[in-house]
């Protein structure tokens, strides 16, 4: 067994293991001890207190941590990030003046990831999506979710999730897998829409379930893409063999997606810039967790989420980066958070709370990782010395982790 000993942290945030995912006055709830210790036993959290404890516990390596504050990683619940290509010449296309629904009606967006991807080969696939993550890491992540959804074809969906499973296998953070498939109609699709949802349901989630490939379904409930009655039905032949609904609803319509999120119910309804008053208190009074993408109303130049109405209305609410090539080229968690604070007018606790604990709980990760707890996995991130833990989001840009720790060895070392 090896021992790790923090000492002299200046704050130590998120020490609470709720049971439920936060929502109201408890979102805003961010339980800290300032001048605190924290003993890290192999891979998980073993002990914590504060300095004026008596006694602190010996380690085999003690490290002094003065100045700087202690978090659990980021949990980002909702990412696209195994994709071939990036797509700049759309990028420059929005600079123009095309919107994002007139990109995909030309061939864009989502179909033209799905072509790149077709063509390229799994362990290509792999390698670049293991380079983005060993980045996201670096950033301060310690648990993501991946989504397929750039493939479109039975051979295509399964390829990517079996390089998410790699991912999983290979990497040293924990990753959910979520089966996409209705992302987009395929081309061959567009005026057969039953025979693609049959593919979905009678030729692809068979095969992901035999190889245990998904622990989620998502469906792309929007105008010209999947109907609220489409996304219920991909949902429940996903739920028949033990896949639950994350979903990507409201985000350039409100058309009933909500309803669909909560009469499943889905684990999370994810995006949510485009929320009726109606939409708000039904997603309030539900279990199902809010979770807000402000990367891709930034990228897409998009009305924000109205994050500060769902809070205040009672929503469990979970930051996610959306890290893809269209609407989102970055899974910079750190970004994420000032963008929750500045533009959907989050607290720095409710949008730290956001981010992880609630990002775990939007993941199944509640047992593991999003918060200090004694027997979760010591996924910390490290501050450079700031002066208060509103400053994290407030000086947005800059690089405020000094160092990350995953499994409780230190990421770079
Ligand atoms: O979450 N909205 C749908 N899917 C992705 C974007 C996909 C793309 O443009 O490649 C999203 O924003
Ligand atoms: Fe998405």
């Amino acid at each position: 067994m090896s021992t790790n000993l923090l000492k002299n942290i200046s704050l130590l945030a998120g020490v609470h293991a709720p049971e439920t995912a936060l929502r109201g006055k408890a979102l805003a709830q961010l339980p800290q001890i300032e001048q605190a210790w924290l003993l890290v036993e192999d891979d998980a959290i073993a002990a914590f207190g504060k300095m004026t404890d008596v006694g602190l516990p010996a380690a085999d390596e003690v490290m002094d941590m003065s100045g700087c504050m202690v978090l659990p990683a980021w949990c980002d619940s909702h990412t696209h990030l195994v994709f071939a290509a990036s797509r700049e010449s759309e990028f420059i296309d929005k600079i123009k003046g095309l919107s994002y629904a007139e990109i995909a009606a030309r061939g864009g967006g989502i179909l033209n990831s799905a072509r790149r991807l077709q063509n390229t080969s799994e362990d290509e696939l792999f390698n670049l999506a293991y380079a983005r993550l060993q980045e996201l890491i670096q950033l301060g992540t310690g648990a993501v979710e991946i989504k397929s959804g750039y493939g479109l074809t039975v051979e295509a969906e399964l390829k990517m999730l079996r390089v998410i499973r790699r991912l999983r296998n290979a990497s040293t953070i924990p990753i959910r897998a979520t089966f996409l498939g209705a992302h987009a109609f395929p081309p061959e699709y567009q005026q057969d829409q039953e025979g693609y949802i049959r593919l979905l349901t009678e030729e692809m989630l068979p095969r992901i379930a035999a190889d245990k490939l998904a622990d989620y379904i998502d469906v792309f409930c929007e105008k010209g893409f999947f109907s609220p009655e489409q996304t219920e039905r991909i949902c429940r032949a996903g739920m028949q063999v033990g896949l639950k609904p994350k979903l990507h609803v409201n985000q350039l319509n409100s058309i009933g997606g909500i309803e669909t999120a909560v009469s499943l119910p889905a684990l999370s309804a994810d995006h949510l810039e485009t929320m009726t008053d109606q939409d708000i208190s039904l997603l309030a009074a539900s279990p199902v967790i809010g979770t807000l993408l402000p990367g891709a109303a930034f990228f897409l130049r998009m009305a924000y989420q109205p994050g500060r109405q769902l809070a205040d209305a009672g929503c469990a609410l979970a930051i996610a980066s959306d890290f893809n090539p269209g609407s989102c080229p970055s899974g910079n968690m750190n970004f994420m958070l000032s963008l929750a604070c500045i533009q959907l007018r989050l607290l720095p606790e409710e949008a730290i709370n956001a981010a992880t604990i609630n990002g775990a709980f939007a993941m199944d990760l509640q047992q593991q990782v999003g918060s200090i707890a004694t027997g979760k996995k010591a996924n910390l991130i490290i501050t450079k010395p700031v002066p208060s833990l509103a400053y994290l989001p407030y000086a947005y840009g800059s690089n405020l982790i000094s160092r990350v720790m995953i499994n409780g060895r230190w990421i770079n070392d």
